[in-house]
Formats: C-alpha cells, structure tokens, sequence
C-alpha cells in the first residue's frame, strides 16, 4: 500500500476473441467486458488510486464493422445510465477524453449528464477514453498551440514540455506510472503517446472479460518490484532512496 501508482491507465483488449472462444458473438465478449470494468474500477477505488484511464474505443475503431459499433455506442449509453449510482455511492469522478463530438446524440447526452451528476466526487477519478487516439489529441494540440500563438497568447520560444502537457487532454492528470494491456497483445495502438514516455508497462495474455481485480493487483505488485530509473543508474536511485 506504500507504494501505489497514482494513475493507472488500460488497454482493455481481448473482447471479441472471448467471445469467439465461446462460440459467441463479438458484441457479447464487450458486454462481459463490462463486468470487467465494473469490477476492476471497484478495486481500484478500494485500493485509494486516485486516477485510473481505460481505453474504451479508439478513433480506429470507427472503422469496425458498423453493426459492432452501434452494438458498442448502445452498450455505452446503458452502462452510463445505470452505472452512475454506483460512481457516486463510490465517490468516483467520471473524466472523458477523446473526440467527443463524434459520438452519437443519445451518448453525448447521457455522458454530458453523468460528467455533471459525479463533478463534486472527490475519490477515483475515472477517465474514460472514448472515440480517442494519441494522434488526434497531439493534432488538436498543435492546432490550438499555434492559434495561441497567433494571437499573441503563446510565446513560440517559451514553449516547454509543460506548456504541451497543458494542450492535451489529459491537462488534469498525472501521466500513468502503470499501463496495463491485456489480451497479450505488445502493442500502444495509438494510447497516451506523449503521456505514457516513463510508463511502467505490464503485458498479460488474460482476456479483458476474464479480467478482475486480482489481476489488477497482480499487475501493482509488479510495478511495484520495479525500479524506475528516469535515466539515472539503479545507484543513484538506490541513494536517492536511502536520504529519503
Ligand atoms: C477490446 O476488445 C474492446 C474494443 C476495442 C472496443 P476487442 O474488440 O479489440 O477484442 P479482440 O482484440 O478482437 O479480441
Ligand atoms: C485498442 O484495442 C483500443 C481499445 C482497447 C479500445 P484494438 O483491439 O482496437 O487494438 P489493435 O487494433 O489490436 O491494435
Ligand atoms: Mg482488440
């Protein structure tokens, strides 16, 4: 417990091969995945994370075919609905990054309702990454940079790496110490880009619908064997340590 990650960020892979696996269908691998996340949030707010980032749909998946997309744009709009109780029976703030706007109607509503209703939850902040990619907010970021700039609210030679990090949409948060993937895929699929540079990066061949917390914990207990060296030697770190 001394040394927990902040922020914890996930890729949550492996739905449709769950589903196949059972002889299912795509669209039911997702709706078990939701089970996963109820579970998994429900650990991290117990454990006292403070930030936990789970990718929900990229800007790829658009390119699904569309009868899975509107199975999953459905799935989101539900699970909102009645997942909202419990984030605030759990004191838990929903976040959203990603390109909202092209969301269908019936989502944007029920997420611009969900945002408003746990604004005041002072525990986990849970930000869901939706109709998001790493590319789009580094786009978005440049373009809002350079009409800053234009304006002469920016000064182009006082631009610094926090000046980028107050351009992206995860201005709010912390970067992840701890990226999770699932599915045993090795891969960043367009995730955090900029974010996730000192990341600690955990693998692991378990299905996201199979995925609770107790793999979660499993995953801390690795980052937290972990040394995280920023650069330095591991002596460094280790008399950095010691003077406290
Ligand atoms: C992750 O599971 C959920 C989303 C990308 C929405 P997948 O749907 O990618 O499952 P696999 O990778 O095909 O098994
Ligand atoms: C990444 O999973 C996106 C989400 C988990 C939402 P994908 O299944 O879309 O990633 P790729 O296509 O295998 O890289
Ligand atoms: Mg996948």
């Amino acid at each position: 417990m001394q040394r927990l990650p902040s922020h914890i960020a996930i890729i949550m892979d492996g739905n449709g091969r769950w589903a196949r696996e059972k002889g299912e269908d795509r669209l039911y691998g997702h709706l078990h995945g939701v089970e996963s996340v109820r579970n998994v949030v429900e650990g991290a707010a117990e454990l006292g994370i403070k930030y936990m980032t789970l990718y929900a749909f990229s800007t790829e998946n658009w390119d699904r075919p569309e009868y899975e997309v509107s199975g999953l744009m459905e799935l989101l709009v539900d699970t909102i609905h009645k997942e909202v109780p419990t984030l605030n029976k759990n004191n838990i703030r929903l976040h959203v990054i990603g390109d909202i706007a092209m969301l269908p109607e019936a989502a944007k509503i029920e997420l611009k309702e969900a945002l408003n209703e746990t604004s005041t939850n002072t525990g986990l902040n849970l930000i869901m990454a939706l109709s998001y990619s790493s590319r789009w907010e580094i786009v978005n970021a440049v373009k809002k940079i350079a009409a800053d700039v234009k304006e002469g609210k920016l000064d182009a030679a006082a631009i610094s790496q926090d000046t980028i990090k107050q351009y992206l949409a995860t201005c709010n948060f912390p970067d992840p110490e701890l990226m999770i993937r699932t599915s045993g895929e090795y891969r960043i699929s367009n995730f955090l880009l900029y974010q996730l540079a000192y990341s600690e990066l955990y693998f692991t061949n378990t299905l996201w619908p199979d995925f609770r917390k107790e793999n979660l914990y499993e995953a801390i207990l690795d980052y937290q064997g972990r040394q995280r060296r920023f650069g330095k030697t591991g002596e460094q770190i280790k008399n950095e340590e010691a003077a406290g």
